[in-house]
């Protein structure tokens, strides 16, 4: 068994590795590390709890991860303030977590000699107009543009600096949108999901030209599972599936499913900086690792995601109008 440590493994991405891992490797025994912010549930986890080991606690607690990680082989850093919105208003949970968050993971790996696999997303890399013929790659410049997606590169800057400097054994993914089962519902597909289901309508920024290029997260985490297996140390991996998509052909898909008109659709205030495009070009990692992307029919995988939702009210419903009233406030 090898011993792995996941971190916000309570959260969206880091709950249905969990849940991956348990199903398809079944020689890894896991322990969660998560501080259980608002994004975090251990009803996410609910199906996996008697099969791991469950810690609440922070990232930035050094003494925590320094004893966690000498107790485990590899690290899967997943824990990070995801969303851009929020980091408009409160940039302090951003910095803290996803740097000072990062340096503390580094700083124990580090003296452990530890595998760490960082996980990050093409945010970084800013974004593209929509007629741009090139996708994001390997190579492509950081240039963020939001809080979030700052605070992100700085804590993959670290990763590379500890790697080179230190001779830290790590990998770094940055991957591209993603959609599935247990996804905050602040988030643009759950959000506009679960509006309907609740009676409201779709809350679409701006004219919703902006193009996602989305993934289901089961293929997010089959990736770094590849990476974790045959992944080069000090390598940086894209992750996507080819699911460029305007954010309006996808509110016009949810309404379609869900069978509505178009007026279910709201048009509110934009996000101040809004990224335009974002788009992956995976050839490294599916070339020279062997991966492949198992969910490409995206229809199918938003139908499945609908279901999802509708059948997992429970799940959802107690946070819902929290969430609309903090929107609402936004004029969004
Ligand atoms: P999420 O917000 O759903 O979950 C984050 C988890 O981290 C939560 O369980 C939260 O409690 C935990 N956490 C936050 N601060 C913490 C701290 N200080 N200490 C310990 N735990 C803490 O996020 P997600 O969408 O699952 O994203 C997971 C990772 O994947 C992030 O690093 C994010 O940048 C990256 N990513 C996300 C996407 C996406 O589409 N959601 C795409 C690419 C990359
Ligand atoms: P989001 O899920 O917040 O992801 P990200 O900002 O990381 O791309 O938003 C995805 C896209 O959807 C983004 O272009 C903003 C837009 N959006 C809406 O149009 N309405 C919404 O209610 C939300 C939350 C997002």
């Amino acid at each position: 068994m090898t011993k792995i440590l996941v971190t916000g493994g309570a959260g969206f991405i880091g709950a249905n590795f969990v849940h991956y891992t348990l199903k398809n490797k079944p020689d890894y025994k896991i322990t969660v590390l998560d501080a259980l912010t608002y994004a975090g549930s251990k009803n996410n986890l609910k199906a996996a709890m008697d099969k791991i080991t469950f810690i609440e606690g922070d990232i930035t607690d050094s003494e925590l991860v320094d004893k966690l990680i000498s107790e485990n082989e590899i690290v899967v850093h997943f824990a990070a303030e995801s969303h851009n919105d929020n980091s408009l208003l409160d940039q302090w949970p951003f910095i803290n977590t996803n740097i000072i968050g990062t340096y503390t993971i580094l700083q124990a790996v580090r003296k452990h000699e530890k595998r760490l696999h960082h996980i990050s997303t093409d945010e970084v890399c800013g974004d593209l107009e929509l007629d741009d013929p090139n996708k994001f790659t390997e190579s492509t410049p950081y240039n963020p543009s939001s809080p979030y997606s700052s605070a992100k590169a700085s804590s993959d800057m670290l990763v590379r600096a500890w790697v080179r400097s230190f001779g830290v054994k790590a990998t770094i993914s940055n991957c591209s949108n993603n959609y599935g089962p247990y996804q905050h519902i602040e988030k643009m597909i759950p959000r506009q999901i679960t509006n309907l289901l609740f009676g409201q309508k779709l809350k679409l920024y701006g004219l919703g030209e902006n193009v996602r290029d989305w993934i289901h997260v089961d293929d997010h985490n089959s990736a770094v599972h590849t990476i974790l297996e045959k992944g080069k140390i000090g390598e940086t991996y894209l992750i996507g599936a080819n699911g460029e998509k305007s954010n309006i052909e996808v509110f016009n898909l949810i309404l379609k499913m869900m069978g509505k008109d178009n007026s279910w659709l709201d048009h509110v205030k934009d996000r101040p900086g809004h990224d335009m495009r974002y788009a992956i070009d995976s050839s490294k990692l599916q070339k020279e690792l062997g991966w492949k992307p198992t969910f490409t029919n995206f229809e199918e995988g938003l139908a499945n995601t609908i279901d999802w939702y509708r059948d997992n009210q429970w799940w959802w419903e107690p946070l819902k109008a929290k969430v609309e009233a903090k929107y609402k406030a936004q004029g969004q």
